[in-house]
């Protein structure tokens, strides 16, 4: 299946990904991931748009076309976007690029929010610096102390972009560019809703009874 992920930071997206790609195969699209890796590999790209994250701000629709238009081609048997569209011009431009392809999207899954809660999740996410699973202080702690479930690593960090004054902008900027996207696809009937809110395998359990045995 292809899927979409809509919602503000901290709501959960990348932790459902990386779960429907490890029970379903469907590889997790994150460009928030694809512009962390630019910038640490010191590329241009990585070194600009890292100055635009900190921040909290979009990174320009054209530049992120460009990132994601590179990946549709090889996620042929299923992808979760997570992060991307952000913007109608960049969901106008998804509907063109998936038509070139003879690709569509089988389900928009937006994650219901309060923001006071959000606010708590990203001041305790850390994730592995080594294969980026993603924990949280007291929700969600490796089963090991100071070592990732997934590949054994002992480095972890956190997100500049997580600071108070930078969470409050994505907030914003998620009403302000974000949100519109929802009418969006509602009125193309392919908006389906979970409680962002609820426990990490509640959520889960919710998005499986819409995408189905897959
Ligand atoms: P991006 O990396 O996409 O960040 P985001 O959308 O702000 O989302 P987050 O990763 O913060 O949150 P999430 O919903 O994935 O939550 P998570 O699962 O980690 O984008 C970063 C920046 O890149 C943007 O600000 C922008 O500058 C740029 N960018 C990216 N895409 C762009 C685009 N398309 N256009 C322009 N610019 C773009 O969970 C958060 C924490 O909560 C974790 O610690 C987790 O363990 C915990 N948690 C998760 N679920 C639960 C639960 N149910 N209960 C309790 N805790 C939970």
């Amino acid at each position: 299946m292809n899927i979409i992920f809509l919602g503000p930071p901290g709501a959960g997206k990348g932790t459902q990904a990386q779960r429907l790609e490890r029970d379903h195969g469907w590889v997790q699209l994150s460009t928030g991931d694809m512009l962390r890796a630019a910038s640490a590999a010191g590329t241009e790209l990585g070194r600009k748009a890292r100055s635009i994250m900190d921040t909290g701000e979009l990174v320009p629709d054209e530049v992120m076309a460009g990132i994601i238009s590179e990946r549709l081609d090889d996620v042929r048997d299923g992808f979760v976007l997570d992060g991307f569209p952000r913007t109608l011009a960049q969901a106008e431009f998804l509907d063109g690029a998936l038509a070139d392809r003879n690709m569509s999207i089988d389900a928009v899954i937006e994650f219901t929010f309060e923001e006071e809660a959000l606010v708590r999740r990203l001041s305790g996410r850390f994730a592995c610096a080594n294969c980026g699973a993603v924990y949280h202080d007291a929700f969600k702690p490796p089963q090991n102390a100071g070592e990732c479930d997934h590949c054994r690593g002992c480095e972890f960090e956190r997100r500049t972009d997580d600071e108070p004054d930078a969470v409050r902008n994505r907030l914003e900027v998620y009403r302000r560019q974000t949100e519109p996207l929802l009418p969006y696809y509602r009125d193309k009937g392919m908006l389906k809703s979970v409680d962002g809110m609820a426990a990490v395998d509640a959520v889960t359990q919710q998005i499986e009874a819409i995408v189905g045995p897959g």
